[in-house]
């Protein structure tokens, strides 16, 4: 076989060994079988003076081209396999795991959670209405007179083009506040009841420190016969005390609600000065929390319960406003920038 076949030959035969060898070893042995000292390119490169004179240049030439395009094939391989270093060594089983970010509930939900297990235990039932909600449940059902300022475009957000279906050309609203449900509740079921509805509400507000325009409520309704004012201020005293803990103190002042008579504000004993007064309290050693009544008659028989026989309380608590209580916060809009720093804390 003339020498240049000869040598393409080799050249191939090493090429396709490069290409399977699979660790250092191999290349070197491959190394060494074409390259090295007594190697088969070596060898001929070696043996050209015993060639015919004629054909001596153009193997010469090939067997160098071939030689220095091996060493380079090698050199490449080499590095690839450093690159890739064995399955096995990049399985280390003694590093420690990447623990997946989880989520958690939201600090309203939370809340929410922890009323409803409060309620549940004191035989409580879980009500629920929409948000979407028609005049005549949202105000007039709940005894809200027609010039009521609560009613006005500024304080409500109407749905344009929308009326109510049972009362012809009564707009209908987002809800202002959870105590429509009351009625809802009531028209279903005869007393006694005893009902929590945790929801959203909204009001046109413009967002501040202390506003949002959707927040939520925990709405309470209880209605049997020989409720008291007494029941209403026993029971509200123990879910206080749950919620913000044991050595808080509550306080009712008179008030005014539309749909409730009397009607009464709830205080919490501030936490942060435990009543000296502080910045939390504006100095007066108590943090409002909710409003509260015993039912009026005329939402009684909005809502078809005969008020001769039975009597009722209700109160009206708001969400986002107990977090900012319960946690200090400094502005009702974190709770809704969604920043996973802040929520993550609780
Ligand atoms: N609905 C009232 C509000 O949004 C809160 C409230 C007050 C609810 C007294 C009640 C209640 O059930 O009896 O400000």
């Amino acid at each position: 076989m003339p020498a240049v076949d000869k040598l393409n030959n080799l050249y191939r035969q090493a090429e396709k060994a490069v290409d399977k060898a699979v660790d250092k070893e191999q290349i070197e042995q491959i190394r060494v079988k074409y390259l090295g000292r007594k190697g088969e390119i070596t060898s001929i490169l070696r043996g050209l003076s015993d060639l015919d004179p004629k054909e001596r240049p153009a193997v010469g030439k090939l067997a160098n081209e071939l030689k220095n395009k091996l060493e380079a094939a090698i050199n490449d391989k080499l590095k690839s396999l450093k690159a890739k270093p064995p399955a096995i060594e990049a399985l280390d089983v003694s590093l420690p795991g990447k623990k997946p970010n989880y989520g958690k509930k939201h600090l309203v939900t939370q809340i929410i959670d922890e009323a409803i297990q409060i309620f549940l235990g004191l035989g409580y039932r879980v009500a629920e209405g929409p948000e979407v909600e028609t005049d005549f449940y949202n105000f007039t059902a709940l005894n809200t007179p027609e010039d009521h300022p609560a009613r006005s475009l500024q304080d409500t957000f109407y749905i344009r083009g929308l009326t109510d279906p049972d009362r012809e050309g009564e707009p209908v609203l987002l809800r202002t506040h959870t105590s429509p449900v009351q009625i809802r509740v009531m028209e279903k079921q005869k007393p006694p009841i005893y009902i929590l509805a945790p929801g959203k509400a909204y009001r046109r507000d413009v967002a501040d420190p202390s506003h949002v325009p959707m927040f939520h409520q925990i709405e309470g309704l209880a209605i049997d016969k020989k409720i008291t004012f007494g029941d209403l201020r026993g029971t509200l005293e123990i879910f206080v005390k749950e919620l913000f803990g044991e050595d808080r103190a509550i306080r009712m002042r008179p008030h005014y609600f539309p749909f409730t008579e009397p009607s009464a504000e709830v205080d919490v004993s501030c936490g942060l000065c435990k009543g000296s007064g502080c910045r939390l309290c504006s100095g007066t050693g108590w943090l409002e929390i909710l409003g509260c009544g015993m039912v009026d008659p005329n939402v009684l028989k909005y809502g078809g319960i005969d008020s001769d026989m039975y009597t009722g309380f209700a109160f009206g608590m708001g969400v986002e406003r107990v977090a900012v209580l319960k946690y200090g916060l400094d502005d009702i809009r974190m709770l809704y920038d969604n920043d996973q720093r802040f929520l993550e804390q609780f």
